[in-house]
């Protein structure tokens, strides 16, 4: 490598990273894709020629930094204190008066506030020296956190680098977040997949933060907003609003509505306004953040052991009602999860009436201590989903505390639970409660898509005792059907000929459909184009299952067991004679592996197929559909109206298809 390449090298970096600032940042490209592309493709070329040049602090180094087995911890240089909590105005018009109390010189209007949303994600820490980030841990306890910094180089507003002029050593804090629509994204995809939803879109973001593998965090849209200064070896800032415009000049995303309140009725006056319009942002806020600008002032009024004295945070009052709990029931999901729920006396809160609440586990229960009777505070969280705040006091006798049940509420065999999990299992596989989930689940789109079994008709098949499995499904008579509840004669025949045409729909969407825990739509489709009929899949032992791509120990043991169970065997065993294919079919050298390793993106509205039907039948050939768009993405198919996954696309040089050359592609014209 001579001088110039080597400077070629250093500008082309500097140049992406003033790109990738104005794109991540900023929110304003100032270049074109194609340009960007052309930028980001000469670096590429030019480090693989060159690998001694290659930095991890270089723009195309953000995946791939290595994470050990386990987190190392760290130990925050100035701890990472939290906040105090106030819930309504009078709380905050009293931290106003203990600020004056405590700063009797001051005159109360020169007292400026700063007022920021508070994210609803985790606090991180980011080091940098020598212009270069170093180190990214999370909060922890606030003395001690764990070095994430493989991760949280993967979230691309992170600079990687900052101007090294102004200070060599300098810890910034912040939050990290998960877009709504992200967590919504992958809520879904849990879903389809039989997977335990997040809760919230903080639960979601700490999960893609404390995985060992940066590449799954990458796949997750994080974002992040850098709020304050921890440690910096040299202190030259009066305010904390100069502080965070230097935030912002290095490069930071600082958020954009923080604001400087001159005095405290103008504080007020911000808190009210966001109210409402804290709904509107694509980020989850809790509440706001008010703390006092003046940096001498706040040495002045100091910290107790928790909490800084200059800083208070205003949580937002999500409507709460009080109610009591009438009664606590167990549900049974499908995958034989035993859920306890409250059943209350109803209440109307924040537009819907609730009469049951989800008391998540047992765990929860103890922690609470929420026994039957209890009257109890609930709200919405996020608006949505109901939750129990806490239990009202009451001087009342109370009940004895709840208990988990030993035996499945539904079919009265013993529940388990596994070591390391909160939730209690019923693994009785002709359980009738997760029976009803397992065929709505049996009879859905991606699974055997049996058009006609709703809901109401699989409680009526189950609680009459006339479908106890799977393939009892295929042995119903059109004259039993008709005698069910609200079912005319032309609707038994509907579901008897839905019930028929779902037969060859082949291995992957059986095995799919048989609802096996951690096989999901993806899972089942490598096995089936893998091993080609269940005859071959059931024989394979658990460290041959292990070595298949994508499939892994957790799938491996899951399927294993199932497959050991005999009345699963016996009920497959009976749905292949009443006529139901156990192949996948076609399945032959050139269909299995003509898309196989590829990634594709789909994206934009297609009008000659649906996005399910491209997805199954890329899967068909071996290849694989993701939901965002990366290096790794080999197609994305574009249809209409295809929006920001195909200007990334185009920004990262990606062979962009349309539906006439997917379809060549895949040889079907
Ligand atoms: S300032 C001394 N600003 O809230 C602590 N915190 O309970 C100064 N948070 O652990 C924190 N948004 O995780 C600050 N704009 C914001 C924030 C924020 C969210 C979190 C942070 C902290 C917790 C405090």
């Amino acid at each position: 490598m001579n001088e110039i390449e080597k400077k070629e090298i250093e500008s082309l970096r500097n140049t992406i990273r003033r790109h990738d600032h104005l794109y991540y940042v900023k929110n304003s490209p100032a270049i074109s894709d194609r340009e960007y592309d052309r930028i980001y493709g000469r670096l590429k070329e030019l480090e693989k020629k060159y690998p001694e040049s290659l930095t991890s602090d270089s723009p195309t180094q953000r995946v791939g930094g290595k994470v050990e087995q386990r987190f190392r911890q760290v130990v925050h240089p100035i701890p990472m204190l939290s906040l105090d909590n106030t819930y309504n105005i009078d709380e905050v018009r009293a931290f106003h008066q203990r600020v004056l109390k405590n700063l009797p010189d001051i005159q109360e209007d020169s007292i400026e506030y700063v007022v920021e949303l508070k994210f609803d994600g985790l606090a991180v820490a980011l080091t940098y020296e020598n212009g270069k980030l170093v180190r990214g841990a999370t909060r922890g306890d606030g003395i001690q956190g764990e070095d994430i910094t493989a991760n949280l180089k993967t979230i691309r507003s992170v600079p990687l680098t900052i101007s090294s002029e102004l200070f060599k050593k300098i810890e910034v804090r912040g939050e990290v977040y998960m877009p709504k629509k992200e967590f919504q994204r992958i809520n879904t995809i849990r879903e389809e997949d039989g997977e335990s939803l997040f809760a919230n879109p903080r639960n979601a973001a700490a999960g893609a933060l404390r995985v060992l593998d940066p590449a799954i965090t990458d796949s997750r849209k994080l974002g992040i907003f850098i709020y304050t200064i921890g440690f910096v070896d040299k202190d030259v800032f009066k305010t904390h609003s100069e502080l965070q415009k230097q935030l912002d000049a290095l490069g930071f995303p600082v958020n954009e509505y923080n604001q400087v309140c001159l005095n405290f009725e103008e504080t007020l006056a911000f808190i009210e306004q966001w109210k409402t319009k804290k709904d509107d942002l694509n980020y989850e806020v809790d509440g706001l953040v008010i703390q006092v600008n003046s940096l001498s002032y706040r040495k002045k009024l100091g910290s107790t052991s928790k909490f800084p004295r200059w800083a208070v945070a205003y949580k937002f009052e999500a409507e709460q009602v009080v109610t009591q709990i009438l009664d606590i029931v167990c549900q049974v999901g499908r995958t034989g999860s035993i859920t306890p729920v409250a059943n209350l006396r109803p209440v109307f809160v924040s537009g819907s009436t609730v009469s049951r609440v989800t008391l998540h586990n047992e765990d929860e229960i103890n922690r609470k201590d929420i026994r039957v009777g209890d009257r109890i505070v609930i709200e919405k969280a996020g608006e949505i989903i109901p939750k129990v705040v806490r239990i009202v006091d009451s001087s009342n006798k109370r009940n004895t505390p709840f208990k988990m049940p030993t035996n499945c509420p539904e079919c009265q065999e013993r529940i388990f639970r596994s070591e390391g999990e909160v939730v209690w299992r019923c693994i009785n596989a002709i359980c009738p409660a997760q029976l009803k989930e397992r065929l709505k689940h049996f009879a859905s789109r991606k699974a055997m898509d049996i058009d006609h079994l709703g809901p109401t008709v699989i409680d009526q098949l189950v609680e009459s005792g006339r479908v106890k499995t799977f393939s009892d499904l295929y042995t119903l008579k059109k004259d039993e059907i008709a005698y069910l509840e609200r079912m005319a004669d032309k609707s038994a025949q509907n579901l008897i000929d839905a019930i028929e045409k779902s037969k060859p729909a082949g291995l992957a969407r059986l095995l799919f459909g048989l609802g096996v825990r951690h096989i999901g739509q993806r899972a089942a489709s490598i096995l089936a184009n893998k091993f080609g009929s269940f005859k071959i899949l059931r024989e394979i032992a658990y460290e041959e299952l292990e070595k298949v791509m994508e499939i892994g120990p957790v799938i491996a043991e899951s399927l294993r067991n199932f497959l050991d169970q005999k009345t699963n065997i016996q009920d497959i065993e009976k749905l292949s004679k009443l006529g139901v294919i156990l192949e996948e079919h076609e399945v032959n050298e050139k269909s299995t592996g003509m898309l196989l390793g590829k990634q594709f993106v789909l994206t934009g509205t297609l009008s000659g197929f649906s996005r399910d039907e491209a997805k199954e039948r890329i899967e068909f050939l071996g290849g694989r559909v993701v939901s965002s768009v990366s290096k790794k993405t080999n197609y994305v198919l574009a249809g209409k109206d295809a929006g920001l996954k195909l200007q990334k696309a185009q920004k990262l040089g990606l062979t962009i298809i349309n539906e006439q050359e997917f379809l060549k592609l895949i040889g079907s014209v």
